[in-house]
């Protein structure tokens, strides 16, 4: 059993705090000399004229990600402190506050509790710090036989905040946010052979009868092939035809009263990508479970953006499909006809992303949405553009910029790529059909994906997130960045939802 972490705010001094660690940070003055920041100015009294020497004879120099853990004899009351850098003293910033937290709950050995004697004066800095340290922790051991590894039990968070009600607040969102992440991450790094998009749906149902309290919930309703055949949805169909796992799409509508706007979410949900008939080489499908990373995300936020009551109607569409090379599957040269009635010349199975995604976006355009924004592994050339920590980020402009803005306040890395209107001529050069779903050069690869999807969007303010770089992190964990799966764009998704339900600013 998973150890479960209680959060505390509450003012006092970190050096009468009786806790298993006392965290500080400490920063880097211009002139090169280390400083305890704000919120450790007792911790370092205690020590008084050790507390340099303590730093420099351990060779700490205070780097963003750097810690240090020491016995404190008794200097504290506390059996350990833990130091963790803060890069320069003016350069701290919230983002700074949510990676040390991550960085310092993965280096707490064995303790139980914890006391955090950070920066901790706004409620945003609060919020961020909780978030970082709940998803710095996040581990997957579904498949892992034995012990699971044991947690630190409570987090003290000392901060001059504890009476102001948003910082109270901003504790509890926090834990809502940090919980959407990994559950994106629960189901991203879940093998395909488990999560396929029956099991998936099924789980997203369930996630929905579970939602507890008296308000508004979100619906969630689960369309079977019977059903997109119906809507002719065959971009969805077209993709899921070539496995024994059946496809499926999944809608989540949450409308709350007294709603400011509405959004819609769409998120590429492959369960497994193999390429289908045009099928990738063997190292290029080992990490393809998480081809559903989009459709996880945007899920995992809409019930975040529930569960924070925020009043900003949502509808999620997530088309879920496994592409597979079966007996059935889609050729090379098929023509499919998608929700909206456009037809679609197919000339490479493996970008099948866009083809479930065409029937889910013109669907979402039905409910008449103030913007659309879809999220989805999509490119491997997007990987290569921007690498695994930045996502790309298309659309038009005010779209692309309100995402931009709640992106800066999330912490996540994007970066706008263009939709240059040579690859909107590409697009529609096909003899055969309305649309060519591929195009023959490689070259500009992630901007043809977004000017397909274009197509499918009409005149609905649109913004585009290829999150094929930033939805796995294939190395060591960073900050509050843990290896596997990162749910990258859930906190954004809600950050952004939350700017729409506080209405314009000006
Ligand atoms: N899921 C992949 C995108 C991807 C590739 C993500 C590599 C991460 C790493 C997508 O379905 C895909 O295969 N895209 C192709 C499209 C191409 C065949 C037009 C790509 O980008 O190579
Ligand atoms: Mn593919
Ligand atoms: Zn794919």
């Amino acid at each position: 059993m998973r150890c479960v972490t209680t959060y505390t705010l509450r003012k006092g001094s970190p050096a009468k705090t009786r806790t298993d660690v006392v965290v500080v940070g400490v920063v880097r003055t211009t002139k090169g000399d280390l400083e305890v920041a704000t919120g450790g100015e007792d911790v370092a009294a205690a020590y008084g004229r050790r507390f340099k020497p303590l730093l420099s004879s351990m060779a700490f120099r205070g780097d963003p990600g750097e810690v240090l853990r020491v016995p404190t004899g008794d200097t504290l009351p506390s059996g350990q402190l833990l130091a963790v850098g803060l890069g320069a003293a003016d350069g701290v910033t919230t983002e700074t506050l949510r990676r040390a937290a991550g960085t310092v709950a993965r280096s707490l050995g064995n303790a139980a509790s914890v006391a955090l004697a950070l920066p901790l004066d706004e409620p945003l800095r609060v919020r961020a710090v909780v978030e970082g340290f709940v998803s710095g922790l996040y581990s997957f051991t579904s498949y892992k036989s034995g012990a699971e590894p044991t947690s630190v039990a409570e987090v003290t968070l000392l901060s001059p905040t504890a009476r102001d009600a948003d910082a109270v607040a901003a504790v509890e969102q926090a834990q809502v946010v940090a919980a959407a992440v990994a559950r994106a991450r629960d189901w991203t790094n879940t093998p395909p052979n488990d999560l396929y998009p029956e099991v998936f749906a099924e789980q997203v149902a369930d996630l929905g009868r579970q939602q507890k309290g008296k308000g508004p919930k979100v619906a969630v309703e689960v369309l079977e092939p019977e059903q997109l055949r119906e809507l002719s949805c065959g971009g969805i169909l077209g993709v899921g035809q070539g496995s024994a796992r059946e496809p499926r799409l999944v809608r989540l509508t949450w409308s709350p009263p007294g709603a400011r706007g509405h959004l819609a979410l769409v998120g590429k949900g492959i369960t497994y990508d193999s390429g289908g008939l045009s099928i990738k080489s063997g190292s290029s499908m080992a990490t393809m479970k998480f081809d559903m990373g989009g459709a996880a995300a945007v899920i995992a936020a809409t019930f975040a953006i529930a569960e924070l009551g925020l009043p900003v109607a949502v509808t999620t569409y997530a088309p879920m499909a496994e592409n597979m090379p079966g007996g059935r599957a889609m050729r090379p040269g098929d023509v499919l006809t998608m929700h909206d009635g456009q037809t679609v010349e197919v000339t490479n199975t493996d970008a099948e992303g866009r083809l479930i995604l065409a029937d889910a976006l013109a669907m979402a355009v039905e409910d008449g949405p103030d913007a659309i924004v879809d999220v989805a592994t999509l490119t491997g050339g997007c990987v290569v553009a921007l690498g695994e920590k930045v996502a790309g980020l298309m659309g038009d402009d005010p779209t692309t910029a309100a995402l931009t803005e709640a992106a800066e306040r999330s912490g996540e890395l994007l970066w706008r790529l263009p939709i240059p209107e040579e690859s909107r001529r590409a697009v529609v050069d096909t003899k055969v059909a309305d649309v060519l779903q591929a195009n023959w050069v490689r070259w500009g690869g992630t901007l043809y994906a977004a000017a397909f999807l274009e197509r499918f969007v009409g005149d609905v303010p649109w913004a585009h997130l290829d999150i094929a770089g930033s939805a796995w992190n294939s190395g060591g964990a960073w900050g509050h960045v843990t290896p596997g799966a990162t749910g990258y764009s859930v906190t954004t998704l809600v950050e952004y939802a939350a700017a729409l339900a506080a209405g314009p600013t000006d």
